[in-house]
């Protein structure tokens, strides 16, 4: 088959690892990838918001399947107008995309369907909004509706925070994703993300993880798109894993079916755990960036036959093959990442480095230049490594983070301390 993936991060390296192990790949390009992704497949420069482009891309190059990975060409309708053109593709349609576009929307579904979630108001004008926040008090957490590519969430500790935060949305910070704002209880627990695939009947777990959202060790500093992550979360036991399918996911694929938009992908719910009890903090319709690269080590060869099942309507008839191990994924990141960072420096020692199916780094924001790889990102490379414990499977990711030099980066020191105890 030729596939093609859409993407150009971390995420989409993981997928085209996997993806080319499986015998049925032919031929796989990425759009636009980067330099890491280059290295194994080609890639080409397509705007992969602009659906007349990737369509024509597709009949130019005969493309039997793609896979869109992130979650702004979903929400545009990128997937709609590939399965019109006849592709076979794995993402969800543009309306099954509201789980991650707008959080009013998920709210209103998790309501239907009675799935366990923080109270919340859905307000249209600053008035009302705090009005709201003054009668239920801080902790509590303000968000931007749509898309804010993960900065639309302000966890408020006091009142006068959660009022500028109010302010601010409505004042055009978040631009459109901001003109609604959702307010929640602020939840307690532990955070864990639960993996599912979903071919708008059938649902199939892959897969636990957990990420970690602040810049610095110990969980301190600003929020990131994530620093490292790891696979299984010892967290999301199977008794809670399953009644997150029972009380939350299975419910949701229901109401969406029942309302016409049948949720078609893979689903990634992040859940906050307490007493037993897990709640919906939200929805992403795409994997996690880092959590996929971790998934996609445990996985292997099998996750294209799944996500190719998942287009096909044919879940009911797979299974995931779990081998018992775990992975663990950290995040290099350019010096001042989530703030301002400079682009360009050079990061050396790549070369030396072991990829197997143990061990491999995954280009996150790389491009090549003169012979030397370069950072073009925040986020920039992440060292993945599995291991038959945690524990092996950190120290493996160390050991290869301490053969790259590239004075200009930097990472977490303590990926996976939460399930290490
Ligand atoms: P979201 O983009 O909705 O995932 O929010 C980003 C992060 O904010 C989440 O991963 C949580 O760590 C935190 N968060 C969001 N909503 C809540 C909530 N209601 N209570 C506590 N923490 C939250
Ligand atoms: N790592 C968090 C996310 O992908 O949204």
């Amino acid at each position: 088959m030729n596939i093609l993936i859409l993407g150009s991060g971390g995420r989409e390296h993981a997928l085209a690892w996997a993806t080319l192990q499986n015998p049925k790949c032919d031929k796989l390009i990425v759009a636009p990838g980067n330099a890491g992704i280059a290295m194994i497949a080609d890639c080409a420069s397509v705007d992969i918001m602009d659906s007349a482009e990737v369509v024509g891309f597709c009949e130019e190059n005969s493309i039997d399947f793609v896979i869109i990975g992130p979650e702004a060409p979903l929400a545009a309708g990128i997937a709609d107008d590939l399965t019109a053109a006849g592709f076979a593709v794995f993402g969800p349609s543009a309306a099954a995309a509201a789980l991650e576009a707008s959080k009013a929307f998920t709210k209103e579904i998790c309501d239907a369907c009675a799935a366990p979630t923080a109270a919340y108001g859905h307000f249209t004008d600053a008035a009302a909004a705090r009005d709201y926040v003054k009668a239920q008090g801080a902790p509590i957490v303000i968000k931007a509706d749509g898309l804010a590519a993960g900065k639309g969430v302000i966890i408020a500790m006091t009142d006068t925070e959660a009022l500028a935060a109010v302010d601010e949305m409505f004042d055009g910070a978040f631009g459109d994703a901001g003109t609604e704002v959702v307010i929640e209880e602020f939840m307690e627990g532990e955070e864990a993300s639960f993996f599912v695939l979903c071919d708008g009947e059938t649902v199939l777990p892959i897969g636990t993880a957990q990420d970690h959202k602040r810049v610095g060790d110990g969980d301190t500093g600003p929020n990131t798109g994530g620093m490292g992550a790891y696979s299984p979360a010892p967290v999301l036991t199977d008794a809670i894993a399953e009644r997150a399918l029972e009380e939350i996911i299975r419910p949701t694929m229901a109401e969406m079916a029942k309302r016409g938009m049948p949720y078609k992908g893979v689903l990634y719910a992040g859940l906050m755990i307490k007493d037993g009890q897990p709640r919906l903090v939200e929805y992403n319709v795409r994997f996690g960036d880092p959590e996929c690269q971790a998934l996609m080590m445990r996985l292997g060869a099998q996750a294209f036959d799944l996500m190719q099942a998942t287009a096909e309507g044919r879940l009911s008839q797979m299974v995931v093959n779990w081998a018992d191990d775990h992975a663990l994924s950290v995040v290099m990141a350019a010096r001042g990442y989530p703030g301002e960072y400079e682009k360009g420096s050079v990061i050396s020692g790549l070369e030396s480095l072991p990829e197997d199916s143990q061990n491999m780094v995954f280009h996150a924001g790389t491009a090549a230049k003169d012979g030397a790889i370069i950072a073009t990102g925040g986020r920039v490379l992440n060292i993945t490594a599995r291991g038959a414990t945690l524990v092996e499977a950190q120290k493996r990711a160390y050991e290869m983070v301490d053969q790259i030099d590239w004075p200009e980066g930097f990472c977490r020191r303590d990926i996976g301390w939460r399930a290490l105890g």
